[in-house]
């Protein structure tokens, strides 16, 4: 008798955690939303038709990290929702995006999406929320271009009570123009108190802004008194210059989360770069359960990329180093990990195992990658 009671209450926690951290979500699209001609929003609703009739619940700033299938290569892409926690258990999700005219994914998606356009996504992930426990009530979030859409979801959940916690948002855009989901942002802002938005221009001296970058002084200037968290979410430029002006300020150990958000930056720029590996393609030898393929691997491309680009299901959600979806073995050969991005494990770097989303190939090298048996799980 106990021993069924038991089963029954794991075989409740199984199908809980199922629902609350699914691999896979298929959605459809109801809505678009044009914000200029650079920039969309698409509203997401369960597929019921492919078997998801609910939206997984996440914590605001958290991203999915969206599958397609493009020309034979296997992508992802992670996009935090920007709408709140309670548009989801009402079973909506909104992502927006720039579009980036050289870029793979985003002319991809402008060409190929439509309203009842079927998309594939993970669960929701990323560590990028307010915690009560491990953050302080007043956050600083410091912004960069599309980096903004995680702030807005927190500011949101601000709004209607599910998040406790003061917000003031430093938004680094190049031109007044280049400011995304600004006016909305500020609307939510004009409602609260509790969320502070300070736009910040670098190619524009406009009156009402900041003009510059994002400073330790402009911090230090719109920061609360007292103690504070900083979270930061951006493309990887502008997360370097962030990093370099936060560490001046002395923070005590865990005050400080990031997320990229756009692309990384060429592993040719930083100081470490081995000159010698610049432009050279080397030989990848890819062990993949029982199957060995010898793939191209550009120095100015992660290994991720190249096993995209060669039509291999590699596993990957964050793309930034930091969720270890990624990791892989690296059986020989040499990689090149930017010091800023290498988030992993004590044991994983002594035992030979990198995140190929940050991970850069400087010679020919074999890797042992986990894939996934999920081809089908792609857009
Ligand atoms: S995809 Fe997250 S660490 Fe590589």
């Amino acid at each position: 008798m106990n021993l069924i009671f038991y089963l029954m209450v794991i075989r409740k926690f199984f199908h809980l955690a199922k629902a609350l951290h699914p691999e896979t979500q298929y959605l459809k699209i109801k809505e678009i939303i044009n914000h200029g001609p650079n920039a969309k929003s698409f509203v997401l609703v369960p597929d019921t038709n492919k078997g998801t009739t609910k939206l997984a619940y996440f914590q605001a700033g958290q991203y999915i990290s969206l599958r397609l299938h493009i020309n034979g290569s296997y992508v992802t892409r992670p996009y935090a929702i920007r709408s709140t926690p309670v548009q989801a258990l009402r079973g909506e999700y909104i992502v927006t995006m720039k579009l980036v005219p050289t870029g793979f994914v985003t002319p991809f998606i402008w060409k190929n999406w439509h309203v009842g356009t079927s998309v594939v996504a993970s669960g929701p992930a990323g560590q990028l929320f307010y915690e009560p426990i491990r953050d302080k009530e007043n956050i600083v979030a410091l912004a960069g271009g599309s980096g903004i859409t995680p702030f807005y979801s927190m500011a949101g959940a601000i709004l209607d009570g599910t998040i406790d916690a003061n917000l003031t948002i430093l938004y680094g855009s190049r031109t007044h123009d280049n400011i995304l989901l600004g006016d909305e942002l500020q609307k939510i802002a004009d409602q609260t108190s509790k969320v502070k938005l300070v736009n910040i221009l670098s190619d524009e001296d406009v009156t009402g802004y900041e003009h510059g970058f994002i400073t330790k002084e402009l911090i230090k200037k719109y920061a609360p008194a007292g103690n504070y968290s900083i979270f930061i979410s951006g493309p990887s430029v502008m997360y370097q210059f962030a990093m370099k002006e936060v560490d001046q300020l002395h923070l005590a150990p865990g005050r400080v989360r990031h997320e990229l958000n756009g692309n990384n930056a060429s592993p040719y720029d930083f100081a470490d770069y081995p000159a010698a590996a610049k432009d050279k393609n080397f030989k990848l030898t890819v062990i993949t359960r029982d199957q060995l393929t010898t793939i191209k691997a550009a120095a100015n491309e992660s290994l991720l990329v190249a096993l995209e680009r060669a039509g291999i299901v590699a596993p990957s959600m964050c793309r930034s180093g930091v969720c270890s979806a990624c990791r892989s073995r690296l059986v020989s050969g040499k990689a090149f990990i930017p010091a800023e991005f290498d988030h992993r494990r004590a044991a994983d770097a002594e035992f030979g195992y990198l995140n190929t989303c940050v991970s850069y190939p400087i010679s020919d090298l074999t890797l042992e990658v986990p894939v996934h048996d999920y081809a089908n799980q792609f857009g």
